[in-house]
């Protein structure tokens, strides 16, 4: 008992002495992993700590990443991705390991500080049919079990990061409800929510709005007001952001729950990859959000009261990501895969615009490009093989790269996929028709991208085995010098 109270005042102690060192607010950030250039997870999160951003949200538990965040001080809030719902909805052994392996072991002194638990992702999404739409609830049962086992539940919040198109309105935001399948399971998931003092979680996107429909007014995506104000008796709308959230608080109000905190899961704005997603709208956007929700204007009802917390998305690109719906889709980031910042945006936190990331441990300044002294024409099954693997979404309409010519789209091809292959010579031969250059060949606005090294998983192990390997040569020395006494 004794032991277990001094562990708590530890505990308590290493977070109240790290939440004096950050500011406490409520702008955060996602860092998704869909990224074949990978920076090492202590990079991205000296970058965090260096542009002060102190919530950061997650898409699953990886140990790498859990790993780099001990000791920062950054609230962290982990994900269960939707595959793992139906294991945990259906055993509460499954949910008692999923908290031991992916949430107790961190919170240690000197651990991470984990604050809330995701639970799935989107899992209302109407593209899922209903798949999980019967495990949420379960799962956060039994998860909450395990935490309260744990100890843990009084600490840590579960949360359901939802889609906005869990809810819906004939008309202006005071007509919001939730959809009809999904009444019940809100009504509960809600009141589960409420009694644990847990935010609702919604994701909204003004850009899809935007990039959906045809007649959507440009301006009502932005916060530099609208001719097309929507007016809702006594509310006005003149931005997208407060009329989607309003639409939530209205469907929340018809199940008895008006006043639930809601907290904004994912909020962003692409820079390629669509007409409208470009460096200019994506940093309007941005700032033009930051500074709304720090004003503390709240929205039209709920005046004076911003969102708990936001995530922007996304810190990084991730061009891995599924590009179904849209080219898009792998350029959300306030940075690009590596850490650099691709507009000015200040993030509210006292510091200034963003700051780049530092050590950044690129491959060699080398690039694969089209051999100009062979003839190209039977080249585009290369090229295809090789955008199916590596990202070559920039080359198309709305991208930075669309305009660099039949050669450069090749190079770039090419580039791209021997980037992914961590430049491997044989990986820019492509029947010969590749070559590797040591001249930038980026062109403009499009940038020829140079990998990143593995090295950190890499020099782990390395490290490991280094250091048994010498380990073990000093216990034979020793052992000969003793024998040899
Ligand atoms: C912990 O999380 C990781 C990453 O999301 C997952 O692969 C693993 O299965 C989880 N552990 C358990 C016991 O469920
Ligand atoms: C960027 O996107 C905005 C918003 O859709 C649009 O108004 C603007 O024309 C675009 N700028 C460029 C340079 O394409
Ligand atoms: C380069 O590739 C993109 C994507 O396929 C295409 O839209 C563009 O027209 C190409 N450029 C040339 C000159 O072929």
């Amino acid at each position: 008992m004794a032991a277990s109270n001094l562990a708590k005042a530890l505990f308590w102690g290493f977070f109240l002495e790290r939440c004096l060192l950050f500011v406490d607010s409520a702008i955060g950030v996602n860092w998704g992993t869909l990224s074949s250039h990978k920076l090492p997870p202590s990079v991205v999160v000296d970058l965090m700590r260096e542009n002060k951003i102190g919530k950061v949200k997650l898409f699953d538990a990886d140990p790498e990443v859990l790993w780099a965040l001990r000791g920062s001080g950054i609230e962290v809030m982990v994900g269960i991705p939707n595959d793992l719902l139906a294991a945990l909805a259906s055993s509460i052994a499954a949910s008692d390991q999923w908290v031991g392996q992916n949430v107790s072991r961190y919170l240690v002194k000197g651990g991470v500080d984990i604050r809330y638990v995701a639970v799935g992702n989107e899992p209302f999404l109407t593209n899922y049919q209903g798949r999980y739409q019967s495990l949420v609830l379960p799962a956060m049962l039994n998860l909450q079990q395990s935490l309260a086992r744990a100890n843990l539940a009084g600490y840590i919040k579960l949360v359901v990061p939802c889609n906005a198109d869990a809810y819906q309105s004939a008309s202006v935001p005071s007509q919001g409800v939730f959809r009809p399948e999904l009444t019940q399971i809100m009504t509960q998931l809600v009141s589960f929510l409420n009694s644990n003092g847990s935010p609702f979680v919604v994701n909204i996107y003004p850009f899809l709005s935007l990039y959906q429909s045809a007649d959507f007014p440009q301006d009502y995506a932005f916060f530099e007001g609208s001719s097309h104000p929507v007016v809702d008796g006594q509310n006005v709308y003149y931005n997208a952001f407060d009329g989607n959230f309003d639409t939530l608080v209205a469907a929340l109000s018809k199940i008895g729950y008006g006043q639930m905190p809601v907290a904004v899961g994912e909020v962003g704005w692409p820079t390629e990859g669509a007409p409208s997603a470009n460096l200019s709208a994506a940093r309007a956007f941005n700032q033009g959000l930051i500074s709304h929700v720090l004003s503390n204007k709240g929205t039209p009802s709920r005046p004076g009261i911003p969102p708990v917390d936001i995530y922007l998305f996304s810190l990084l690109d991730e061009e891995q990501k599924n590009i179904l719906p849209g080219n898009f889709e792998r350029h959300w980031g306030i940075y690009s895969f590596d850490g650099q910042a691709k507009y000015p945006l200040n993030l509210g936190l006292g510091n200034g615009w963003l700051k780049n990331a530092r050590n950044v441990p690129y491959l060699p300044s080398r690039w694969c490009i089209a051999n100009p002294s062979q003839d190209l024409t039977g080249v585009t099954n290369h090229m295809k093989l090789a955008c199916s693997f590596a990202d070559c979404t920039t080359l198309y309409y709305g991208g930075s790269c669309n305009t660099i010519g039949e050669k450069g789209n090749i190079s770039y091809a090419f580039n791209s996929y021997y980037q992914l292959q961590k430049q491997e010579s044989k990986s820019c031969d492509f029947d010969g028709l590749g070559i590797v250059t040591f001249l930038d060949p980026s062109v403009g606005d499009c940038r020829f991208l140079v990998g990143i090294s593995d090295s950190s998983g890499c020099c782990l192990g390395c490290g490991i085995l280094c250091a048994l390997w010498f380990v073990s040569l000093w216990v034979i020395i020793y052992l000969r010098v003793v024998d040899s006494l």
